[in-house]
């Protein structure tokens, strides 16, 4: 980590405002690595340097955040878009401590989007090699038929961004002309649902993601974030694993990580069924 202003990382700390900071510093109140720093502009390593305030030992270490958001269309997943479009970060109120997305979502497409500032298992669930299940709902031109679904289910079909695997299609309902489809895949490849559906002579005119890595939208309106239960960041753990994100044995010890912000669970129907009348 790099060096920081000391009152910066006492404030970071929450031993007091950065003001308060500045005046203990002066007061000889605060040492690093054993000796007193009295100058306002000294620096220290949080990664390696022992900051005492009155003698105790300050922790940067910043607890876990997981957070669910419904995002919707309209929105670039990124932390700041230079064509000043919204961002996916506007709609993130409330939540403290920086967070990042966990893959992303086309602009037009809605739906579940992760964010966290634990790396580790954001890569882990980001990574091919892992499959974690995403689930889509989409709104195409007329109706698929059984040929059509299977020769979606079966892969193989060449988009810019390579060759699709397997996934699971299944028809949800019809909508006059439209009718919904479910897509179940292992991969994310750039507008992947869209392109597959377009291929075969249904323009998708909604997409909603309604489940990833195990984990469903429930209830959370369009909009709006919440933090992730503790036994839904378990289920991430596992599915970062590349397991079937089934929640652990009874009895397992859950993986030891540091306490993590998390909220209690929120009763979930699927969206899934609410969102396909739209
Ligand atoms: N597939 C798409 O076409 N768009 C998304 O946003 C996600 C998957």
């Amino acid at each position: 980590m790099p060096p920081e202003r000391l009152q910066k990382l006492i404030a970071r700390a929450g031993i007091a405002s950065r003001r308060a900071a500045e005046q203990l510093i002066l007061d000889g109140e605060v040492t690093v690595n054993g000796r007193v720093v009295r100058e306002l502009g000294s620096k220290a390593d949080p990664a390696s340097d022992h900051v005492k305030v009155r003698g105790k030992l300050l922790l940067f270490t910043t607890p876990p955040v997981y957070v669910m958001l419904n995002k919707p269309a309209g929105y670039v997943t990124t932390m700041k878009d230079p064509q000043g479009r919204p961002t996916v970060v506007d709609l993130l109120r409330g939540i403290r401590g920086r967070v990042f997305p966990v893959g992303r979502l086309d602009f037009d497409t809605e739906g579940l989007l992760l964010f966290t500032n634990d790396g580790a298992l954001a890569r882990e669930l980001m990574h091919p090699s892992r499959r974690v299940p995403k689930i889509y709902a989409a709104k195409v031109t007329g109706k698929l038929t059984d040929e059509e679904i299977a020769k979606l289910e079966a892969g193989g079909m060449v988009l810019e961004t390579g060759r699709t695997a397997p996934c699971r299609v299944r028809r949800l309902r019809e909508a006059g002309q439209s009718s919904w489809v479910e897509v179940t895949l292992h991969e994310g490849k750039k507008r992947q649902v869209r392109l597959m559906l377009e291929r075969l002579g249904h323009p998708v005119s909604k997409l909603i993601r309604t489940q990833y890595a195990g984990l469903a939208l429930g209830e959370l309106p369009l909009g709006e974030s919440r933090l992730l239960a503790a036994a839904e960041v378990r289920r991430l753990q596992v599915a970062a694993q590349g397991r079937p994100a089934e929640p652990p044995a009874s009895g397992a010890a859950p993986a030891r990580r540091p306490r993590a912000r998390t909220a209690t669970p929120v009763p979930g129907r699927r969206l899934r069924e609410k969102a396909v009348r739209r």
